[in-house]
């Protein structure tokens, strides 16, 4: 199993080297893929498995896209070297070519990766300032992964951020980047809880304040949600926001069809040395559209098409493939409560 045996960064620990994850032997490992691992209510888990090893692959993404120059994460990198992935830690430093571990003209894979991680890293940070621009105080970051927005960008005065994500992938964040000698650029505050659970009392606790407008944030998360907590999500961030609060939600793939081209993709990587499963993490099948669902409670909602983004900033849009999965089906709602 090629993993870096250290993060890279005296006195911390990656989180690959606290754990063994799918098995280390290649033939255990392939079973595993080959079986998939469902999910549980009630799972949990870190930076180096299951769903939180996505946080590091879409942080591999920012670093990529910070080198190419798109954008400017540089906490991504460093970020990605110190969970230990190996796999990604290449990715992110620039040693993996796409024509080697992507599937040539595939939706899915490094590149793709990259180009998305860019185009929505721009777009999110520009909600973020038009929502402070507009005069709110208070945001929400839902299952924050390794976003670093609390750490690299320019917040107003009296902002307060709550990043809410699963404890050890919060904590190891936080301790990589003091390690790092990194500062929050905002009055920065954890709430370590699982979104399947009760986060309105937990975020309530750490002083967010229901009677101000806020800006919620949920990248890269519903996905990995059941449908109905989909829906339940919704329905507390509607309960917690008042009048004038903003929302952006990515809407990703959730067809069978897209869940094959991402396997497809993977499979690539497991034959290139990535050694933490990552198929069946999503929930596939039917849940309520979010843009209609925002509707249907106070909500004024606005679509944006990823592939929408990717032309607008120049970059590849790949066509949609026979299976009709196309990159206009992943898409950016943002919404204001109570505006006309
Ligand atoms: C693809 S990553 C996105 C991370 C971050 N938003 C970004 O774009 O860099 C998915 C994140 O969702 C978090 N997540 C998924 N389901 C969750 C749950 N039920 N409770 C808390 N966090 C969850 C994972 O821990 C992980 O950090």
């Amino acid at each position: 199993m090629r993993r870096n045996s250290t993060s890279g960064w005296p006195g911390l620990q990656s989180a690959a080297d606290t754990k063994s994850v799918t098995g280390d032997h290649p033939a255990i490992l392939k079973l595993v893929t080959l079986l998939g691992m469902p999910r549980t209510d009630d799972d949990t888990w870190d930076l180096a498995s299951s769903v939180g090893a996505t946080a590091t692959m879409v942080a591999a993404g920012r670093a990529r896209a910070t080198k190419a120059g798109l954008i400017e994460d540089p906490f991504a990198e460093p970020l990605v070297r110190a969970v230990g992935i190996d796999f990604f830690t290449r990715w992110a430093a620039g040693e993996l070519n796409s024509a080697e571990v992507d599937i040539p003209d595939h939706l899915w894979g490094m590149q793709p990766i990259t180009d998305i991680l860019a185009v929505r890293t721009r777009y999110i940070d520009g909600f973020v300032f038009d929502a402070a621009a507009a005069g709110i105080r208070q945001a929400v970051i839902l299952a924050s992964g390794l976003d670093a927005r609390g750490y690299r960008l320019s917040w107003p005065t009296g902002m307060t951020v709550f990043e809410i994500d699963q404890p050890q992938v919060l904590e190891f964040k936080a301790a990589t980047l003091a390690a790092l000698g990194a500062e929050p650029t905002v009055e920065l505050r954890a709430v370590p809880i699982d979104l399947r659970h009760d986060w309105p009392a937990a975020l309530s606790a750490t002083g967010f304040d229901a009677g101000r407008p806020t800006a919620w944030i949920a990248e890269g998360l519903f996905a990995f949600l059941p449908p109905e907590a989909q829906d339940r999500l919704l329905d507390n961030i509607t309960a917690l926001s008042a009048a004038g609060s903003r929302l952006m939600v990515e809407i990703f793939w959730n067809s069978p069809q897209a869940q094959q081209i991402m396997q497809a993709a993977t499979q690539k990587w497991y034959e290139h040395g990535l050694d933490v499963e990552l198929d069946n993490l999503g929930y596939p099948g039917r849940r309520n559209d979010v843009a209609a669902h925002l509707d249907q409670r106070g909500w004024s909602t606005v679509r944006t098409l990823a592939s929408q983004l990717l032309a607008d900033a120049g970059l590849p849009v790949p066509p949609r493939t026979d299976s009709e999965v196309s990159l206009a089906d992943i898409y950016y709602c943002t919404a204001v409560l109570g505006a006309l």
